[in-house]
């Protein structure tokens, strides 16, 4: 019993500290001293097939399920019960959770049949690729559990997972206690999602912070490589 109690708060009050510590000393020091190296590399060019759906579907839906972690997550109770009970926004989680999760779980998988299947893009993959996608997908198969159970669970069980993430940002330390008796696909959904977090900084999901915004407010320059261009003698 001790020993539960002590793992449970090593898992779910420290470790959530821990990852987010690496994760951002992590992206810092990766953006300032190997920024030129963040990209993911693009395997459009070897293969279309699949790669706009798979591609369309994984990121639409992720995005959208990363939306609803954080505000299901993070709202606090007294600011939601001003448009809704606790009861209606489970059914919200749970209809755009199994949407999104879907249709992010679907598109991953186009994602990784492709990268698997096609010679080309086999070959030009990394272990580090297709071992982020499987691990991915894990993760997200572990989240569509999870919905499933607290669709068939009471109130609490659902509302106990915003009091718990509330509680570890405000570093409250009974923070684990709150869903030390909750299903074990939770807290390995969790812990997993905190091991992606630690190793984010150095896998190829760092292309998240290289969105091209400059490209929206550059002047109408044309951009001429130097190296090309023949220099008058
Ligand atoms: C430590 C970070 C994370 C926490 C605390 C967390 C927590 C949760 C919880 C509590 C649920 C169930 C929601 C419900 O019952 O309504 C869930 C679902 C889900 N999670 Fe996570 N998660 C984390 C990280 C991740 C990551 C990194 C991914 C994807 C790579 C992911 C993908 C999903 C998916 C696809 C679902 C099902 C759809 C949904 O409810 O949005 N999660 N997560």
């Amino acid at each position: 019993m001790f020993m539960d109690n002590y793992i449970n708060n090593l898992l779910f009050t420290y470790l959530p500290h821990i990852a987010m510590t690496l994760f951002w000393f992590g992206v810092i020091t990766r953006i300032v001293k190997t920024s030129k190296s963040l990209q993911a590399e693009s395997s459009q060019f070897l293969s279309k097939k699949g790669q706009r759906w798979g591609g369309n579907l994984f990121h639409y839906g992720i995005i959208l399920v990363f939306i609803g972690h954080f505000m299901g997550l993070f709202t606090p109770e007294h600011f939601y019960h001003l448009f809704m009970t606790t009861a209606t926004k489970k059914i919200l989680a749970v209809i755009m959770g199994s949407v999104f999760g879907t249709a992010a779980v679907v598109g991953i998988t186009i994602l990784l049949v492709r990268r698997l299947k096609d010679q080309r893009i086999r070959i030009n993959s990394s272990i580090a690729d297709i071992l982020l996608i499987a691990l991915l997908l894990f993760e997200m198969g572990l989240g569509l559990i999870s919905v499933a159970i607290s669709a068939g669970s009471s109130v609490e069980n659902y509302a106990a997972l915003g009091e718990w993430a509330q509680k570890v940002i405000t570093f409250q330390p009974d923070a684990g206690v709150v869903i030390a008796g909750h299903s074990l696909i939770y807290k390995l959904h969790i812990v997993t999602g905190l091991f992606i977090f630690m190793i984010f900084p150095y896998t190829k999901l760092m292309h998240m912070f290289v969105m091209p915004l400059a490209y929206f407010f550059r002047s109408g320059y044309q951009l001429v490589r130097r190296g090309f261009t023949k220099r008058p003698a």
